[in-house]
């Protein structure tokens, strides 16, 4: 028996949650009232991401072993997390632009797109590293090519770059959007988006499928509904035009909410091959 849960020593709330510990993290640079909201929204938003990426790796594991059941039950748990996680963003939505502008400057060069988990979701659900041909081929992660160097991007290359290629490269064949369609391929004998087209024109012959490729959708969905919501936010509290915390922006992307719109509109497809399936020529 755990010397905690004896009748001497009997388990606390506060021991088994981690209370006292989970407390002392929240530490403003200002006197600024509306930064302990920020630190505590973005803890909650990084605690909801560590779950989701638990509950996804067990869900690539369950469709790696052929288990659909129970990879499509984890993978609704990983929506309903994602989605709980939005409503995160409505308390930061009644700070103003100045009760923000009080401590943003104290946050430079810190800024969300340092989020590695953020970026382990992605990996999970099967983005692909791009080739690029600059001066010698290579692949990189898209988020390479969205900024320039800055100390916004320098300092998260030097944290978490290794650890992400690593990611990628344990999860290349073992990720959301590769096990999908390789199970729908094995079970329909077609390949790529014919094997999508297939099960759509067949849906009644393949339900268990059927409900991984809705909830593959609903998880695209929940990854644009973030960036939906964190661009709204943004807005909001640094305005249109103004330049976030982050020095890594490229000169064609002047301002923070411009930014995120290009990546709004460069990653809301996640898997690609059901969406050409759904929206494509039907055969
Ligand atoms: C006042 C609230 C917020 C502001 C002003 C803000 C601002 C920004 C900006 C400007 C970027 C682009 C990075 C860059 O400029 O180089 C960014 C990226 C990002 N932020 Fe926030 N953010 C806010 C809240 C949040 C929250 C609560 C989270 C939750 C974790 C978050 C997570 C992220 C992530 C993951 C990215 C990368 C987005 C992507 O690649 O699409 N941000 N944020």
């Amino acid at each position: 028996m755990d010397t905690n849960d004896s009748p001497t020593n009997p388990l606390t709330y506060w021991d088994y949650i981690a209370t006292d510990q989970l407390f002392q993290l929240q530490k403003p640079l200002t006197d600024a009232h509306d930064e302990m909201q920020f630190i505590i929204v973005h803890q909650t938003f990084e605690l909801w991401f560590k779950l989701a990426i638990y509950e996804l790796r067990a869900a690539v594991d369950a469709l790696d072993a052929e288990e659909i059941q129970r990879g499509v039950h984890l993978l609704k748990r990983v929506a309903s997390i994602l989605r709980t996680s939005l409503h995160g963003f409505e308390p930061l939505m009644t700070m103003s632009q100045q009760g923000y502008a009080e401590f943003r400057d104290a946050l430079h060069p810190a800024s969300g797109f340092q989020s590695s988990q953020f970026r382990v979701l992605e990996i999970l659900l099967g983005i692909e590293r791009v080739t690029t041909e600059g001066e010698r081929v290579e692949e990189r992660f898209y988020w390479e090519n969205a900024v320039q160097a800055g100390h916004t991007f320098t300092n998260f290359m030097a944290k978490y770059h290794e650890d992400l290629v690593a990611s990628y490269d344990n999860a290349k064949q073992r990720n959301v959007r590769a096990l999908m369609l390789r199970l729908t391929e094995k079970a329909t004998g077609r390949t790529g988006v014919e094997a999508y087209r297939y099960l759509l024109s067949n849906r009644d012959d393949y339900p268990l499928l059927m409900s991984l490729a809705e909830i593959g959708r609903d998880l695209q969905q929940a990854m644009l509904d973030f960036r939906l919501h964190h661009h709204k936010v943004t807005v909001f509290t640094v305005g249109e035009h103004a330049a976030g915390t982050s020095d890594a922006h490229k000169p064609g992307h002047p301002s923070c909410a411009a930014y995120l719109l290009g990546v709004i509109k460069d990653r809301s497809t996640i898997f690609p091959e059901l969406e050409e399936a759904l929206t494509g020529p039907a055969h």
